[in-house]
């Protein structure tokens, strides 16, 4: 039975977009707190917002070129800034520029294939009625405390969701929302926010009243349909109360989400490349984020991580696409993932010589490079062949035995495609195949 959410599941792979007034500045998206600039001063940047060079079809095409599924813009961040027409406020981009980018970013993705999800800031720093806390800009002006007493939170709730009901309600079909965030704890005397300050239930109920079918994340505080990890990789497929549930970690190439431009600590498309890996391999999805320019560019070093996990993908996309965890120890340096009735080895490095795959004897009828295609001989352990001290000797029995060739195929994580028997048989070699020496 086809679920409304296997398309997040199954397609694995998304980009998120980090845009707004942030990127006119050019120094991480949380510039407007980290710098304590009050909400008269920032907003001003509004009038200097043109990004003549955001375009939205050509992201959708890199997207789909980079083997992703789906894509997440910010519809508006912490700064409070909306990327649409939204009636609530004038501060947006139809009246900044007269642009609505989140149509322009619905329609182009759409028509490239792909998933449409918006991401939307719980937190606002423009926003009058919004409580000063110790995320704030003003949190460490003198009468900080006191400027509380006129700001209404109750009122905010009410313009959240009337930004949320103007997104869901004028773009048609919105596959993902991707809430952000909750932060219930207390913090040097100020209280945290979280589900109360957002009336997070009837939020959930909103969103999913006027999206039937829309994946949400759990940024609400409350159980919803997604966790999301960030920065970070889990180190096994993720729980809830003993259950597995859908996860996707979101990383950045730089550490920044928000065009940063003097952080140049990138990551390389390999590593990249390994974080999808290692994240399918636990039933996992990836949101790998870009932060465009501030005329909206993507600046060429994105353009090309982006374009090599592309090339990679071309290549291994079953590896990943539809596949999850496999459900057995992988061998050290590798990786591995599962598609139906094939197994995918992902070789981190390249062993010298064979892989040992234990259990697998007698249960994979055929091997090959992904890339390429072309056969990898295999061999398989007797149980008399144990004590021999040969190149498989110290392998248990029921062991498969992989034979590299010397020669690494020129791609950033060579993959092994191997075809499973159906479940619960096995193939009846009674004895190994032929060894080769290394
Ligand atoms: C965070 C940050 C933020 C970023 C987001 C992405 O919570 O506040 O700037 O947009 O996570 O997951």
């Amino acid at each position: 039975m086809k679920h409304p959410h296997d398309w997040f599941t199954e397609g694995r792979f998304g980009l998120f977009i980090h845009f707004g007034l942030y990127s006119l500045l050019g120094r991480h998206e949380w510039v407007m707190t980290n710098e304590r600039t009050p909400p008269e001063e920032y907003e001003r940047l509004a009038e200097f917002f043109d990004p003549d060079r955001f375009d939205a079809p050509a992201l959708a095409r890199a997207a789909r070129r980079a083997g992703m599924r789906y894509a997440v813009l910010t519809a508006k961040h912490h700064e409070g800034f909306a990327l649409y027409g939204t009636e609530l406020s004038d501060y947006n981009s139809v009246a900044a520029c007269g642009r609505d980018l989140v149509r322009e970013f619905v329609e182009a993705f759409r028509a490239e294939g792909l998933r449409v999800g918006l991401y939307y800031s719980l937190l606002d720093w423009h926003h009058a009625d919004f409580t000063i806390d110790y995320h704030h800009p003003l949190r460490d002006l003198p009468d900080a405390r006191e400027r509380n007493d006129v700001r209404d939170m109750a009122r905010y709730r009410e313009y959240l969701h009337g930004q949320v009901r103007e997104l869901l309600t004028r773009y048609g079909t919105i596959d993902y929302l991707f809430y952000d965030f909750s932060y219930v704890e207390p913090r040097d005397g100020w209280d945290g926010k979280g589900p109360d300050d957002w009336d997070s239930v009837g939020l959930l109920d909103l969103t999913r009243a006027l999206q039937p079918g829309i994946v949400v994340n759990d940024r609400l505080w409350i159980p919803a349909d997604v966790v999301t990890p960030e920065q970070y990789q889990p180190d096994e497929p993720m729980r809830r109360d003993g259950v597995e549930v859908p996860w996707e970690a979101c990383q950045t190439l730089n550490g920044s989400w928000g065009y940063d431009r003097e952080n140049l600590g990138y990551k390389s498309p390999d590593l990249l490349i390994r974080m999808l890996v290692d994240t399918v391999s636990k039933n996992g999805n990836l949101l790998l984020n870009v932060g465009p320019d501030g005329r909206g560019g993507i600046a060429p070093r994105d353009t090309a991580s982006l374009k090599a996990i592309g090339d990679w993908m071309a290549l291994h996309e079953r590896a990943i696409v539809g596949a999850g965890a496999a459900g057995l120890t992988a061998p050290s340096g590798t990786a591995l993932t599962r598609n139906g009735d094939r197994l995918y080895l992902h070789l981190f490095t390249w062993p010298f010589g064979h892989v040992h795959l234990r259990g697998l004897a007698g249960k994979v009828r055929f091997a090959r490079l992904l890339d390429d295609g072309a056969e990898i001989r295999t061999s398989e352990i007797s149980p008399d062949q144990q004590a021999w001290n040969t190149e498989l000797g110290g392998q248990p029995a029921g062991t498969l035995t992989l034979h590299l060739p010397t020669v690494r195929p020129e791609v950033a994580v060579p993959v092994i495609e191997l075809f499973l028997e159906p479940d619960g048989s096995t193939h009846d070699h009674a004895e190994p195949n032929e060894v080769r020496t290394s």
